[in-house]
């Protein structure tokens, strides 16, 4: 009797003394295990008589279920223990700010071509493209530029070194060789806008060796130039967001338009931005445009006593640098993370001025 109650108090030290798991499995298995203490004193049972085995039974029985208890509650503690440390360890601050993913932004030419196209495809234009690099007939004869005509000098035209004798490559010097490539390639009524680079031979603030234009075109019957001033000023208007934005439509010289038209905006020099009547105190050369030559239109396979129509085209560099008051072109093009964070538009936020255009 004395030996099991001495077994219990030595057993229950060494269970209350574990401080790990892995201790206190140790002090099961010296114990309860195959070779343990209580197993072997349990297994003493079946050699004693009856009588002895009548008053060691319950004694010895009771010793084990004491220790399997004991150890099952330290367990119980050190399990408890080690999750709360756990717990500790791994805490979260849910107050710190979250550090988001970096995002990129949308570039401004990419912004104002998007503008532009929502603001035509409302005047029921669709988009049409075309090569960039472009043969001599397309960029230039086509367009009723022939060879000898001081209009190529004006383009600062890249040539193409190796270019096929019968094509003569040029790196497009405006878009308006898509107004060909759509004349001959779709029937009329066209309602056609193509953005798109350009390029020419110069450089400095205001001007780089790409660039960015939008052609429009639209040929059908009984077009006039009302059409073309009306479809001009709507476009301005909801382009630039004012109502009385001013312009001012200046006779000009274009080989492929007859009449000409040269389309400069008012704007105000304090805020350099477009300003409606009375704040106007500079004028800026925003687009080209005209009706479409006779002989443009015939060189296209139409009859251009059936079909009429007028052209446009525009600097979306030149836009986009008005529109949001940015002013060295060249950085549109240096590909300056700091410059296109500032300027750049998120792809989230593409303002619907489509709603309000057309009124
Ligand atoms: N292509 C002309 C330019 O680049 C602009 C223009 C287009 C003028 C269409 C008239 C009609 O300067």
């Amino acid at each position: 009797m004395t030996d099991t109650s001495q077994l219990q108090a030595e057993t229950l030290a060494t269970i209350a003394a574990a401080t790990t798991p892995e201790a206190l499995e140790s002090v099961r298995v010296a114990a309860m295990g195959k070779q343990g203490s209580i197993t072997a004193l349990l297994k003493t049972l079946g050699g004693m008589s009856p009588d002895e085995r009548a008053v060691n039974g319950p004694a010895f029985n009771g010793l084990r279920e004491t220790v399997t208890a004991a150890l099952a509650a330290r367990k119980a503690a050190l399990d408890e223990a080690a999750l709360n440390a756990k717990l500790a360890a791994e805490q979260q601050d849910m107050t710190l700010p979250v550090a988001l993913p970096a995002s990129g932004s949308i570039h401004p030419v990419s912004q104002v071509m998007d503008e532009l196209a929502e603001i035509f495809a409302d005047l029921g234009f669709a988009v049409a493209s075309g090569p960039e690099i472009e043969d001599d007939w397309h960029n230039f004869s086509a367009l009723n530029i022939p060879e000898s005509h001081p209009a190529r000098a004006m383009h600062d035209t890249f040539y193409i070194a190796q270019s096929p004798p019968d094509a003569k490559l040029v790196l497009r010097t405006h878009t308006s060789p898509v107004q060909i490539r759509t004349m001959m390639s779709q029937k009329p009524p066209i309602r056609i806008i193509a953005p798109g680079r350009v390029y020419r031979s110069d450089s400095d603030a205001t001007h780089t060796p790409m660039f960015h234009q939008i052609e429009g075109l639209v040929i059908d019957k009984g077009i006039t130039l009302a059409h073309l001033r009306w479809t001009l000023e709507t476009f301005i208007k909801a382009f630039f967001e004012v109502d009385d934005v001013v312009l001012r439509f200046r006779p000009s010289y274009f080989p492929f338009t007859e009449p000409s038209v040269e389309v400069d905006v008012g704007y105000n020099s304090k805020t350099g931005k477009p300003a409606g009547a009375g704040q106007v105190d500079k004028w800026l050369e925003v687009l080209g445009s005209g009706m479409v030559h006779p002989r443009v239109i015939e060189a296209c396979g139409l009859d251009p006593n059936e079909w009429q129509g007028f052209a446009f085209g525009t600097g979306v560099d030149r836009l986009a640098m008005l529109k949001y008051g940015l002013t060295d072109l060249r950085a549109f093009f240096d590909g300056d993370i700091k410059w296109l964070k500032h300027n750049g538009f998120s792809a989230f936020d593409l303002p619907s001025i489509s709603a309000g255009a057309v009124s």
